[in-house]
């Protein structure tokens, strides 16, 4: 099969073309030929090697998490999908095999799930990743429920976008950060307050929205971003959820501090940050209209290199997504 793989960790032009064995499906694992890829900023965190203390990667390593495809094969024991189903879900990335830059790609059944009613395989494979993570961010890290107050930082980006639709659609009162540009596009998905973050003071402006403090902030950008008081927006026994990976975490006097205000930092690392059941609870809201696709942006899989560079630049609205094989959905 044809894939984008990378031949030694490094900058976007690692990203080349390669011949490789189609893969086959082991036991509870299904074999996808994968129409689109969604592209996550943990992909070129893999790419420069930031992941290389935690996973065995081989080379050449076929990069991507995200896919929508159709089914092509089933291992032993899979009953839930055959072939010609019309699926997304992830790869087996996270253990060091083979991603979703290739024409087929492996994942365990668990990751599969059915393509939401109505979506196209560009809309799903925005999902797996960004949607997985914000559901289980808000809804089980977070404990959030209707009628509490919830900040988002990071509100336009893949996770934001999902974010603030889930914490809208559970009733919430969401406020959400984002550039002047994104302001229209946040308040489009259910953002009930869209905060500037190049206006000013960040925490000021959450102050002046819920003066005693937000019940969660669902921090999708990084701690620093938010300093010096990112924990005091927090109201006392309220938690604050940090996603974004390999950036400013919270240091042990800022855990200290929120504790001594009653305040949970809770790490992206959390186990149960993304589990199989997240991904058919997602579908259904998906089905449901509670979530729609955020802004999407397609380009041919041959232009991945492309892609890194934008999605390293951490301004991409929504998702960017890699067209694998052109499908009349
Ligand atoms: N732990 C996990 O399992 C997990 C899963 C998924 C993602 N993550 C991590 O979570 C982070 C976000 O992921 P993502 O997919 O949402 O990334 P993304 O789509 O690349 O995020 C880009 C967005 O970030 C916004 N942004 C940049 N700087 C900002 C700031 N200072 N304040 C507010 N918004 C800002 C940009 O909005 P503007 O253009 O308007 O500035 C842009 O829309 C990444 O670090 C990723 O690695 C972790």
């Amino acid at each position: 099969m044809r894939a984008m793989v990378i031949n030694g960790f490094g900058g976007p032009d690692q990203l080349v073309w390669g011949d490789l064995p189609t893969p086959e499906a082991g036991a509870g694992e299904v074999l996808v030929r994968v129409i689109c890829a969604g592209v996550n900023p943990a992909d070129w965190k893999t790419r420069v090697g930031k992941l290389s203390a935690y996973i065995d990667y081989h080379f050449p390593f076929v990069l991507g998490f995200d896919f929508a495809g159709i089914v092509e094969a089933v291992g032993e024991g899979v009953d839930a999908f055959g072939p010609g189903d019309r699926v997304f879900g992830m790869s087996k990335q996270g253990q060091g095999r083979d991603g979703s830059y290739a024409e087929y790609c492996i994942a365990d059944a668990a990751f599969v799930a059915a393509l939401p009613q109505g979506w196209r395989f560009a809309q799903a494979a925005a999902l797996p990743v960004a949607g997985t993570t914000a559901y289980g961010g808000l809804v089980d890290v977070g404990g959030l429920s209707a009628g509490q107050t919830v900040l988002i930082n990071g509100g336009a980006g893949g996770v934001g976008s999902i974010c603030i639709q889930i914490a809208h659609a559970l009733g919430a009162r969401v406020a959400a950060t984002c550039g002047p540009d994104n302001m229209a596009y946040v308040r489009g998905f259910g953002a009930d307050h869209a905060i500037d973050y190049r206006a000013g003071d960040v925490a000021e402006a959450v102050r002046q929205w819920a003066p005693g403090g937000v019940d969660l902030v669902l921090d999708a950008v990084g701690l620093d971003s938010l300093l010096p008081s990112a924990v005091d927006i927090v109201a006392p026994g309220g938690r604050y959820v940090e996603i974004a990976t390999l950036v400013s975490q919270a240091s042990a006097d800022e855990v200290a501090r929120a504790a001594a205000n009653g305040v949970s930092i809770l790490s992206n690392m959390t186990a149960v940050m993304r589990l199989p059941q997240h991904l058919t609870e997602l579908a259904a809201l998906c089905a449901a209209g509670g979530v729609k696709p955020p802004a999407i942006e397609i380009l041919p899989l041959g232009e991945a290199a492309e892609a890194h560079r934008r999605i390293e630049g951490q301004h991409v609205r929504g998702k960017i997504i890699l067209e694998v094989a052109p499908h009349d959905d």
